[in-house]
C-alpha cells in the first residue's frame, strides 16, 4: 500500500513545462509533421500488393534467385518486426508531445510494413523463419537498450538508413518488379523515420558529457560491424541478384554521412568524417575491395589506410535523403485514382 502510494505517476504532468529554444520548436514543429505526414500519405498495404500484382503478375523467379531474394528479405521482414517492437516502447517512453506523435505514426507505418512484406514473402514462396546470427545480435542490441538516445541512434539513424540503401538497390536492379515497386512505397515512409530521428536525437544529446557521446559513438560501432558481417554473409545473394556489395557499401556510407552530417552539426561534431565513418571506409576497403585493388592485397591495405583518415571520402551529399521523398504513391487518401489504375 505505501509503496502505491510512494509510486512515480505513469503519465507526465509536466510534459509542457520543458523550456524551448527558437532552435528546439522547429525541431518539434517538424516532428509534428512527420505525424501529420504520416497520416496524409499511409497507403493500403492489401490494396497496393494487390494492385502490383495485377499490374505485373505473381512474382515468380527461378529457384536460385528466390532464395537468394528471400535471404535478403528475411533481414527487412524480421527487422520490420523489430522497428515495430522499437517505435511502440520509444512510443511509450518518449515524453514530447511531438516526438511521440511522430514515433506513434511510425508504428503504424511499421504494423503495415511487417504484413506487407509477410504477405509478398509468401507469395513468393517460403516466409522466411530465421535470421543470420549478426542480424539477430544487432537488433537485439536495440531492442534491448534502455537508454533512449542509443535506441533512436541504432534505429531510426543507423538501422533505418541501411534498410533505406537496400530498398534503394533492389528498386534500380528490379529482380522482380512487384518487389522493386513496393519499395517506392517502403521508402517514402521510412524517410520520414530517419528525419524523426534527425530532429529529436540531438535535444537527447545536448547536455551529454564528452564520454558519453563516446560511448553512444561506441555503441554505433557495433551496430555497424555486426551490419558489415552480415553484408558479408550475404555478398553472394546480392551477386546472384546483379547487385555489387561494393555499391551498396558505397551507398550507404553515403547516406550515412548525410545522415550525421545533419544530425550533429548542431552539436558542433563533424561526425560525417568522424572515427565510425572512417572505420566503416576501413572495413569496406578490406571487405569488398573496389574494382582498383580487388585481387591485390597489398592495394587493399593501402587504401585501408587512407581510408583510415578519411582521405579519399565524396562529399556530403543532401541528394542522398532527397530521392526517397520524391517517389509517387497511391495513398489511401487517393481512391479515385486506384480505382482507374485498377480499372486500366
Ligand atoms: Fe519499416
Ligand atoms: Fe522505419
Amino acid at each position: 500500500m505505501r509503496s502505491f502510494l510512494r509510486g512515480k505517476d505513469q503519465l507526465a504532468y509536466d510534459m509542457f513545462d520543458m523550456e524551448r529554444s527558437a532552435m528546439e520548436a522547429k525541431r518539434f514543429n517538424k516532428c509534428e509533421n512527420i505525424y501529420h505526414q504520416g497520416q496524409k500519405l499511409a497507403w493500403n498495404g492489401k490494396e497496393i500488393l494487390d494492385m502490383l500484382v495485377a499490374e505485373h503478375g505473381k512474382p515468380q523467379l527461378d529457384v536460385e534467385t528466390r532464395h537468394a531474394l528471400q535471404r535478403v528479405f528475411a533481414i527487412i521482414l524480421w527487422g520490420e518486426l523489430a522497428a515495430w517492437k522499437i517505435s511502440a516502447q520509444l512510443a511509450d517512453r518518449l515524453e514530447p508531445l511531438e516526438a511521440k506523435m511522430a514515433v506513434t505514426s511510425q508504428v503504424h507505418d511499421e504494423a503495415r510494413h511487417f504484413y506487407v512484406m509477410h504477405d509478398y514473402l509468401s507469395l513468393l514462396g517460403d516466409v522466411p523463419k530465421t535470421l543470420d546470427y549478426a542480424p539477430r545480435k544487432l537488433l537485439d542490441m536495440i531492442l534491448r537498450a534502455d537508454n533512449l538516445a542509443y535506441k533512436i541512434l541504432g534505429m531510426q539513424l543507423m538501422v533505418e538508413t541501411l534498410a533505406l540503401t537496400i530498398f534503394q538497390t533492389i528498386r534500380l536492379a528490379k529482380p522482380e518488379p512487384v518487389l522493386a515497386e513496393l519499395m517506392k512505397y517502403y521508402e517514402r515512409d521510412e524517410a520520414r523515420h530517419v528525419g524523426l530521428g534527425m530532429q529529436y536525437l540531438p535535444m537527447l544529446m545536448k547536455d551529454m558529457s564528452k564520454l558519453e557521446i563516446a560511448r553512444l559513438f561506441s555503441f554505433q560501432t557495433r551496430i555497424l560491424a555486426f551490419s558489415m558481417w552480415e553484408m558479408k554473409a550475404i555478398e553472394k545473394d546480392f551477386q546472384h541478384l546483379g547487385i555489387d556489395a561494393r555499391e551498396v557499401l558505397e551507398r550507404g556510407r553515403a547516406k550515412q554521412m548525410t545522415v550525421m552530417k545533419q544530425t550533429f552539426e548542431s552539436l558542433g561534431l563533424d561526425a560525417e568524417r568522424g572515427p565510425v565513418i572512417a572505420l566503416f571506409s576501413v572495413a569496406g576497403e578490406l571487405l569488398f575491395p573496389s574494382a582498383e585493388t580487388r585481387g591485390d592485397r597489398q592495394a587493399q591495405w593501402r587504401a585501408a589506410w587512407r581510408a583510415l583518415r578519411n582521405e579519399d571520402l565524396p562529399e556530403v551529399n543532401e541528394a542522398e535523403l532527397e530521392v526517397h521523398e520524391k517517389h509517387e504513391i497511391i495513398t489511401a487518401n487517393t481512391p479515385r485514382v486506384r480505382e482507374k489504375h485498377l480499372a486500366s
